[in-house]
């Protein structure tokens, strides 16, 4: 392997073990990397796209982006400073985020903190124990979302009670359409080792309706129990100004900033992102969050009251791109 100037053959492992800790849709792992001296890229895998659920690339540009926020988090914790540019030659498309490595120094303070949460942070899929979340630990994630340039709105009780029935008939489309049938049958149940979402973290299926997403709806998992989830769930939407592709990586950087600052107060979040991924119940998630945003990804977030299993992941070495 040929490694030159400011990265070293260690910190490449530390670098992609990293990177690849991010999540992503049904845990494809979109991603891949090249490293060049100081530059990592970080390129768009197309045989790992999910077309049935996400046409336009938009889920998998977030993957790219939290993959992407992962390695400025390892570096600044091995003491490099980064820039950072999404879509940086258009003679390159693949190439999805370029990241600038300045020379070592010290650990750099703020981003390189997360480091320690990289591991601890999963997504869960069970019921929230009935602990609040402080006013000033949700300003922090809102400000976490803030400093991504992207924005993090809490759903009232009124939102809520709209999102639950755009939820409703997210669900019932999900479990009608072929094609995302067939996709989710590739992508989750089962035992996996490295990619996938394997039954184990599924996480119950809820006794009665509830505001969570059974990736595994439309067939059956025997080995999975029932649970009551929490009737009021905290929701919070994160949004862009803007809905190009861009937009859909900042909000993956974003994404990843909320998470590893929400782990770091020991709370953990699912996704309901079933009603932003049909485009007709997007817009009516953005009328009911306020029209001068653009939802992105619903997050529900609080205090796990069992315990998950972590989600695999593919060996590092496999996602990196020898230099030619
Ligand atoms: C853009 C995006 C969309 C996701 N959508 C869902 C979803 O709708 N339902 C769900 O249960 N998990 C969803 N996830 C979570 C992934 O399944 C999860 O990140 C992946 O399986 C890896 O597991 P981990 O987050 O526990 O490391 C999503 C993740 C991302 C980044």
């Amino acid at each position: 392997m040929s490694i030159t100037n400011s990265v070293t053959e260690d910190e490449v492992a530390i670098l992609l073990a990293a990177a690849g800790q991010a999540p992503s849709m049904h845990n494809a792992q979109p991603w891949r990397f090249e490293i060049n001296g100081p530059v990592i890229d970080v390129l768009l895998d197309a045989e790992r796209a999910l077309p049935a659920a996400d046409p336009a690339g938009r889920l998998t540009r977030v993957g790219l982006g939290a993959a992407a926020f992962n390695l400025r988090v390892a570096a600044a914790m091995l003491g490099h400073e980064t820039t950072l540019a999404i879509d940086p030659d258009p003679a390159v498309p693949d190439v999805v985020v370029r990241i600038f490595l300045a020379d070592r120094k010290v650990p750099v303070a703020g981003l390189g903190s997360l480091y320690g949460e990289l591991g601890r942070r999963f997504t869960y899929r069970g019921p929230m124990a009935d602990v609040p979340i402080s006013a000033r630990l949700m300003q922090r994630l809102t400000d976490a979302a803030t400093a991504e340039r992207a924005d993090l709105r809490w759903l009232d009780d009124e939102q809520r009670a709209g999102l639950g029935s755009i939820l409703r008939t997210a669900d019932d489309r999900d479990i009608h359409e072929e094609d995302r049938l067939h996709e989710r049958l590739q992508w989750i149940g089962g035992d996996r080792q490295a990619e996938g979402v394997p039954e184990s973290v599924l996480g119950p299926v809820p006794a009665r309706p509830a505001p969570v997403r059974d990736l595994s709806a439309g067939f059956d998992h025997p080995r999975r129990g029932q649970a009551v989830f929490e009737p009021a769930p905290i929701i919070a939407v994160l949004g862009t100004a803007d809905d190009d592709e861009r937009a859909w990586v900042r909000t993956g950087l974003a994404l990843q900033r909320v998470l590893l600052t929400a782990t770091s107060y020991d709370l953990a979040a699912s996704f309901l992102n079933q009603a932003v991924e049909y485009p007709d119940l997007r817009d009516q998630v953005r009328t009911l969050i306020g029209r001068d945003t653009w939802p992105q990804l619903i997050l529900r977030l609080g205090y796990p009251a069992e315990g998950s299993g972590l989600t695999p992941r593919r060996p590092w070495h496999e996602t990196l791109n020898y230099p030619h």
